[in-house]
């Protein structure tokens, strides 16, 4: 059975750690070289030279082309080889894969699958990182455990009051029960929990200036695998959401997230915090980037850890039937638990939804 997902858009980097240095990235367990041509496109190849396979992220550009560092074989930006030492002729089979990429508002997205399958018009929206209306804060966390991991944690926020308490946690977000509605059509999540006259949790206390009670709302955008948006509204108690745009008086946070599987048993973590007041205050900024640090290497530290439990108990002979421990779910799963079922149709699926 397939592990990732295939046909799909996946975060494979931020803009700014691509550039003209040679980028090695293993996406969905496919080792892959990035790097800008000479006019800042970004180009993204197979990471293996053809010839004996020697990474090509250790050759050296030559204009837009890519040499490789143990004997020249030289590509070009469509991973088709013109040059190979020692002979005019270039062997016509040699050639390495290219990946579809889109650079979108500070993300560059890899599509992982069949090449002609590349959907342009799906690339998942996060232009809030890139727009003049929203200022944005974000970073990559290495994470040693397998993306499931990181779906299930980020689909059940109840989790906030517990590990993430002092921080965006307060009692009520676990205590607040959730409305789930999957779209099959759109292949998104849905998950919401609204809080009404709640504590201002100290991340948007300090942020905002509000106190308790405030009403704060979660509302889940989650398009498995990679594209996670959680779309945050904090007012000061009973203010109203207008018309579209009109909301007066409450301000709104994107959290989002690129959840991109390296290998089987780890991911990279992309996370970002848009806002759309305090626009352009470094200071807030540099207090959400340390909070949201913190709060990413909560989440980080304990996925680590589970993820050791899980492998320690798939060994099989390793545990005994008494040493297992199942799995028991309850209401506050239901966001999860349907976010699991669709990533188990899409790799299930023969035709992935593309
Ligand atoms: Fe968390």
């Amino acid at each position: 059975m397939r592990v990732f997902p295939q046909n799909q858009w996946y975060v494979a980097a931020w803009s700014r750690e691509v550039g003209r240095d040679l980028f090695a990235r293993t996406i969905c367990g496919e080792q892959i070289v990035f790097y800008r041509t000479l006019d800042g496109r970004v180009v993204a190849l197979a990471d293996r030279c053809v010839h004996r396979r020697y990474p090509l992220s250790l050759g050296t550009l030559r204009g837009d082309d890519l040499e490789c560092g143990y004997h020249g074989f030289t590509y070009d930006c469509s991973g088709t080889c013109i040059q190979v030492p020692g002979q005019e002729r270039v062997p016509r089979t040699a050639r390495v894969r290219s990946y579809r990429v889109v650079e979108q508002a500070n993300w560059i997205w890899v599509w992982i699958g069949e090449e002609a399958k590349a959907d342009l018009a799906a690339v998942p929206d996060n232009h809030w990182l890139d727009d003049p209306g929203w200022t944005m804060i974000g970073g990559m966390a290495p994470l040693p455990a397998r993306y499931q991991l990181l779906v299930d944690n980020l689909l059940d926020l109840s989790h906030e009051t517990y590990l993430h308490a002092g921080f965006i946690g307060t009692p009520e977000v676990a205590a607040t029960p959730i409305q789930t509605e999957v779209d099959h059509a759109e292949q998104v999540l849905r998950i919401s929990r609204h809080m009404h006259g709640v504590e201002c949790p100290p991340f948007y206390e300090k942020s905002t200036g509000f106190s308790t009670p405030v009403d704060r709302w979660q509302d889940i955008e989650y398009r498995p695998v990679c594209s996670y948006v959680l779309h945050s509204r904090i007012a000061p108690a009973g203010v109203l959401p207008g018309d579209a745009g009109g909301d007066t008086g409450a301000v709104h946070a994107k959290i989002l997230y690129g959840i991109t599987p390296e290998t089987e048993h780890s991911t990279f973590d992309f996370w970002a915090v848009a806002r759309d007041f305090a626009l352009g205050d470094a200071e807030v900024s540099d207090f959400f980037e340390r909070m949201n640090q913190e709060v990413v290497q909560q989440d980080v530290d304990a996925l680590t850890l589970l993820e050791r439990v899980i492998a320690d108990e798939e060994k099989a002979d390793a545990v005994s039937e008494h040493g297992r421990v199942q799995e028991l779910s309850i209401a506050i799963d239901a966001g999860a638990l349907a976010g699991r079922k669709m990533i188990r149709e899409m790799l299930a699926s023969p035709t992935p939804t593309s």
